[in-house]
């Protein structure tokens, strides 16, 4: 039987390992981390991450080829393929800082793996890491290897979180990089086989070790890219009275440009896309080609206008100032189906109004009060560290509330901010909600998701990102 044991049971080895273990019986495969509470959950009825079909998989599969275990070592000595899945977060302090990748989570695991190995191992990056990462792994294992045999495999995971199950059932394409030597490619070919269990073939691509490592984080800029230019119009729409939905449509439809990732929105989070393309950003200055890094740049610094533009808009439709005034946020997760915050543009919005002095009250279905307390307190980039060594804060926001209840969040509020596109915020009964606040009621769609002229009929006025504006609106100051 082929043992596959991967570090790291996150986000995204959680479910990987899950889905590989249900797709082949024939395999053991045993997610192993640092973290103990992680594993506990993992072995529990309240799995750590939320994401729809998860429970079922794992129901399905653990304790029969499925297994969660902090038992690196005894794991790691026994397995075949070695996925490592680790936390790479963006580096705070000392060379590269606020754009290179931290990899001591990435060298610990390795080292570990040089260390405990036995046999032969074929190791496998799942971690987004910068180009040339496999070199360096290469030569840790090497140079402490007895002379055991390790093979270094790329395979990015190109999962999207909220519909992660469903793309590793059938994802749109799975991603091997290898050495271009006999052994080399034999080990492509044993992953190969992994994930010939249940995916077509023509899906597989293989390729060498370098692209594959900067397809993950070109594709990573490209996704961004979109999202950043639909953005950047829904101000211009903003500004002439064009509809950002009906331009996006319009250019959706070139089957060059196609209909999908051209919603405009407060902006994206998420912990991939900023960190990625800051990791781009800072190859591309390494390899002495400022011009690509600073076209790259602008996809972030547009992110970050985009938030505060429309912290902009809350601030100036009530009368230049939400000092001491509810403000109901509705949403905290960077995107819905998902409890994940991390770099969400909640954050942001939330301490901007903040810095202006506001009272927030925050419902979201998938978030807890801990996490959001949390977000607010923590320095940028902290959050990627494993949860037993992030920097513990005592102090917790006071001008923050949070609520299990959307009627909750919004009673008494001068304003409402809708900041994730949660399903339910589409049926709320906003009649209620209008009742139930201050006048006049503001209400900022930052994600699109209302019909605004019915929220005007009850008397809202509102802003949606990239629509046409309110005459409230247009006889504010313009908006940086
Ligand atoms: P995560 O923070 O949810 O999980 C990482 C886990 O690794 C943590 O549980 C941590 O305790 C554990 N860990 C750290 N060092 C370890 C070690 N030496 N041995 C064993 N376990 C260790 O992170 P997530 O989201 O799963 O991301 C992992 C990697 O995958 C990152 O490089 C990320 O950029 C990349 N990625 C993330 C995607 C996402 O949607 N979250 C999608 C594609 C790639």
């Amino acid at each position: 039987m082929v043992k596959i044991c991967c570090l790291g049971a996150g986000y995204v080895g959680g479910p990987t390992m899950a889905v590989i273990a249900l797709k082949c019986p024939a395999i053991e495969v045993c997610v192993v981390d640092i973290s103990v509470p992680r594993i506990a959950a993992w072995n529990s009825d309240q799995l750590p991450i939320y994401e729809p079909g998860l429970d079922e998989v794992v129901k399905q599969c653990r304790g029969r080829n499925l297994f969660f275990s902090n038992d690196l070592e005894k794991h790691v000595a026994e397995a075949d393929i070695i996925f490592v899945s680790v936390n790479t977060p963006t580096k705070t302090r000392g060379l590269g800082a606020g754009k290179a990748a931290d990899l001591t989570y990435w060298e610990s695991a390795a080292r570990m793996i040089a260390d405990v190995a036995k046999s032969d191992k074929i190791v496998v990056e799942k971690s987004t890491v910068p180009v040339k990462t496999a070199e360096a792994i290469e030569k840790i294992l090497t140079h402490n290897s007895k002379g055991i045999n390790f093979q270094i495999l790329s395979n990015p995971e190109f999962l999207a979180e909220g519909t992660a199950i469903e793309d590793l059932f059938k994802p749109d394409r799975v991603l091997i990089g290898g050495r271009e030597t006999p052994e080399g490619q034999k080990a492509v070919k044993a992953l190969k086989d992994v994930y010939a269990n249940w995916v077509p073939e023509d899906r597989i691509l293989t390729t060498n070790l370098w692209s594959a490592e900067l397809s993950k984080l070109a594709a990573n800029a490209f996704l961004a890219q979109r999202i950043s230019s639909v953005n950047a119009i829904s101000a211009l729409c903003e500004a002439t009275g064009a509809n950002v939905a009906e331009v996006a449509y319009a250019v959706g439809k070139d089957s060059r440009i196609g209909p999908k990732f051209l919603s405009a929105s407060v902006g994206f989070g998420g912990s991939c896309f900023q960190k990625d393309i800051l990791n781009l950003v800072y190859i591309c200055e390494c390899n002495g080609l400022p011009e690509v890094a600073n076209y790259w740049k602008q996809v972030i610094k547009i992110n970050d206008y985009q938030k505060s533009r429309f912290v902009n808009r809350v601030v100036s439709s009530m009368f230049n100032t939400v000092s001491g005034k509810k403000i109901a946020v509705l949403g905290f997760a960077f995107k819905k189906d998902t409890g994940d915050t991390r770099e969400t543009a909640a954050i942001d919005v939330c301490k901007g109004l903040l810095g202006d002095k506001a009272k927030i009250s925050i419902y979201d279905p998938q978030v807890t009060e801990d996490q959001i307390q949390r977000d607010l307190v923590m320095n940028k980039f902290d959050w990627d560290h494993p949860i037993h060594l992030q920097p513990m804060s005592p102090t917790t926001v006071k001008q923050v509330s949070v609520t299990w209840d959307a009627y909750e969040a919004t009673k008494g509020a001068h304003g409402i901010c809708i900041l994730t596109e949660w399903d339910e915020f589409k049926t709320l009964d906003y009649k209620k909600i209008y009742d139930s606040m201050q006048k006049p009621a503001f209400l900022f769609d930052g994600r699109n998701v209302i019909d605004a002229e019915k929220m005007r009929e009850i008397g809202f006025i509102v802003y949606s990102i990239g629509k046409p504006l309110d005459p409230w609106l247009k006889d504010m100051p313009a908006v940086a």
